[in-house]
């Protein structure tokens, strides 16, 4: 998409959050073209009861609000997360709170949950007329006194607007909600949202897949024990993974100092460790959605071939523009001529070991 290089030199002039509003403008506009992109039968994939046209999937933080869900599968995505979402607005942290690090391919960002909301997102994905699956991604808000309460309160809310939902208990930027991850609280987390989840069921008539997603930056007692707590309850996958606080390998050493989540390529080989590590530990039945430094064809596969049925991207469509998710699709549909594969899930964990043997 030739035209991405210029709107790319026009964008990277503001900051990056101005830029990224901009880029939600556009979308709701309709000024970004469709990607019209030749369905492939062999990249269908069957999770979690869902139905998903193709592997790859926009990330959650992109379209906090829900306001362009639609617009973003017309550019080729086959599913799309809306979130993080907290029951009261709230404002996040100050700005400037993102920061590109463009000889990296990265991102680091502080935002803090900034979102509008339950109600505004409740309104909006209410008016959505797409049949495409949009995901809820579900938090809690930074005062709550009871943070499990509030994504209790997510599950209710959404239950009959969401193909599945995310627990998100891995931003980095609300202080303490990844201690959510240690065993006791994550159980008292899964116990309750779950039963949530089985009592809308009941009135809905509609189980609606839970999947959780967890930090990569986890110690290994650390993911025995999340493995351990999925494993006992009736979760239906896991996200792997949310941003890092890690700076390893980064060029841009002026950046690297900001605080917050790092993503974008240099989360790549650190992210797919861990998710081949999680695989390993949960066994073949329970799905993983692939997150973290996605940019091509070649690192979506190494994600599947890592142990994911799912792949999802955000940071290097900062890079790449609205094309990727299309460019992606183009070069796995090559790709399996080439490997001469009839379903993209054959190759799921073929990798899963050379992965798992990475150095964090
Ligand atoms: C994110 N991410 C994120 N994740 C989440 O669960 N809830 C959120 O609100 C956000 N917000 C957010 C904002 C920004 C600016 C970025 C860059 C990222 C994390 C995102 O969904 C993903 O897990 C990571 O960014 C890793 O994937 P990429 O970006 O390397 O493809």
């Amino acid at each position: 998409m030739p035209i991405f290089d210029f709107a790319r030199q026009a964008l990277f002039l503001l900051d990056p959050e101005t830029a990224h509003g901009a880029s939600i403008a556009a979308l709701k506009s309709g000024l970004v073209p469709a990607c019209p992109v030749r369905p492939d039968k062999r990249l269908a994939v069957r999770v979690a009861g869902l139905d998903f046209p193709n592997p790859i999937g926009l990330a959650a933080g992109y379209d906090k609000n829900a306001e362009v869900p639609e617009a973003l599968l017309r550019l080729g995505f086959g599913f799309t997360e809306v979130g993080t979402l907290t029951p009261k607005p709230q404002a996040g942290n100050p700005k400037p709170r993102i920061f590109r690090l463009v000889e990296d391919n990265a991102v680091i960002n502080r935002l803090g949950f900034n979102n509008e909301g339950h109600d505004a997102a409740f309104r909006r994905l209410s008016a959505l007329k797409t049949t495409g699956i949009v995901g809820v991604n579900i938090g809690a808000n930074k005062d709550a006194e009871d943070r499990i309460a509030d994504y209790v309160i997510g599950i209710r809310r959404f239950y009959r607007l969401a193909r599945y939902f995310t627990v998100n208990i891995s931003s980095p930027n609300t202080p303490g909600l990844r201690d959510l991850q240690a065993r006791e609280s994550l159980s008292a987390l899964l116990s309750a949202v779950l039963e949530a989840r089985r009592q809308e069921g009941e009135q809905a008539g509609r189980k609606v897949p839970v999947f959780l997603k967890i930090a990569p930056d986890l110690t290994e007692e650390g993911m025995d024990d999340i493995a351990a707590e999925v494993l006992a309850h009736d979760l239906d996958g896991l996200i792997v993974s949310n941003t890092t606080l890690s700076r390893d390998g980064l060029k841009d050493q002026a950046q690297a100092k900001e605080a917050g989540g790092l993503s974008g390529a240099p989360l790549f080989a650190r992210s797919t460790a861990v998710l081949a590590r999680m695989r390993k530990r949960i066994g073949p039945k329970m799905p993983i959605i692939g997150v973290g430094g996605v940019s091509s064809a070649e690192t979506a596969l190494e994600k599947i071939r890592a142990g994911a049925d799912l792949v999802q991207l955000y940071s290097c469509m900062v890079y790449r523009g609205p094309g990727l998710a299309g460019d992606i699709l183009k070069g796995l549909s090559a790709s399996l001529d080439r490997l001469g594969v009839s379903s993209v899930t054959e190759l799921r964990d073929t990798a899963t070991d050379h992965w798992a043997a990475k150095t964090l």
